[in-house]
């Protein structure tokens, strides 16, 4: 069972609502909402007040990844703007024990991003303080990159530790891939481990008018199910495949 999360970067931002509510209609798990400041990351997004806006529009979680340095102030923040999910960069926090702690003391759940070179020893201490790990498969700044192949090797590491720490405690991690996941790689993307997937310009690109992100979603389910194992929560209709 993989979780996707759609990230709300793609969407038309002058319909922001509308645009959350269709996703989740469509069978989204998650609303993916990226925080850029400009400063960690050459961009410049949304933050709490767009948060706390959508919040009444979906029952579904939003994972907030915080794309910003420093980090703390904003946890507060975003936790009382209805945030579930709130992950940032390790390199952007003095303290990343410290600021783990701060989003589970405001009743979030925990994570900790990866960028494309950064080692995954940033976990080794701290493993019992997270509830997601997230691999970056793009340099973070910008909507509708190119996949880095590399991830995949990076992610059948993260699953293995994993998986080791869930033997030890019986305590799961979620383990989220971000970035240039589409339709014709998420199958090799969860057969190396991930279980929780972004996908921005591979939903939004699709016009919804038509039952586009549906259509999209139940693809990215299908594939992700793999050619050996059984669709994944098939919706009933043909899928675009003809599977
Ligand atoms: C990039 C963001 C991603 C981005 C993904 O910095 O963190 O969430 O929106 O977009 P796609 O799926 O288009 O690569
Ligand atoms: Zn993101």
């Amino acid at each position: 069972m993989i979780r996707l999360a759609p990230s709300i970067l793609s969407a038309d931002f002058a319909r922001l609502g509308e645009e959350v509510r269709a996703i989740e209609a469509a069978g989204a798990d998650l609303v993916h909402f990226d925080v850029m400041d400009n400063h960690y990351v050459p961009n410049l997004t949304i933050g709490p007040l767009v948060c706390e806006a959508i919040r009444p529009h979906v029952k579904i979680g939003i994972d907030v990844h915080l794309m910003v340095e420093p980090v703390d102030a904003l946890i507060p923040l975003f936790a009382k703007a209805g945030a579930n999910l709130i992950s940032f960069h390790p390199e952007a926090s003095r303290h990343v024990d410290r600021t783990l702690q701060l989003i589970r003391d405001h009743g979030c759940k925990a994570g900790l991003v990866f960028n494309p070179a950064t080692p995954l020893e940033w976990m080794d201490h701290v493993m019992d303080r997270l509830d997601l790990v997230l691999l970056m498969s793009v340099n973070p700044g910008f909507g509708g990159q190119k996949f880095i192949p590399s991830t995949l090797d990076k992610l059948r590491t993260a699953r293995q530790r994993i998986d080791t720490h869930a033997k030890e405690t019986g305590r799961d991690i979620w383990l989220e891939v971000d970035g240039g996941v589409k339709v014709d790689n998420i199958a090799e993307i969860v057969a190396a481990g991930a279980d929780t997937l972004v996908a921005g310009s591979a939903v939004f690109g699709a016009p919804d008018a038509d039952g586009g992100y549906r259509n999209v979603m139940r693809q990215l389910r299908e594939n992700a199910a793999g050619p050996s194992r059984p669709p994944v929560r098939a919706r009933g209709a043909a899928s675009l495949s003809g599977r």
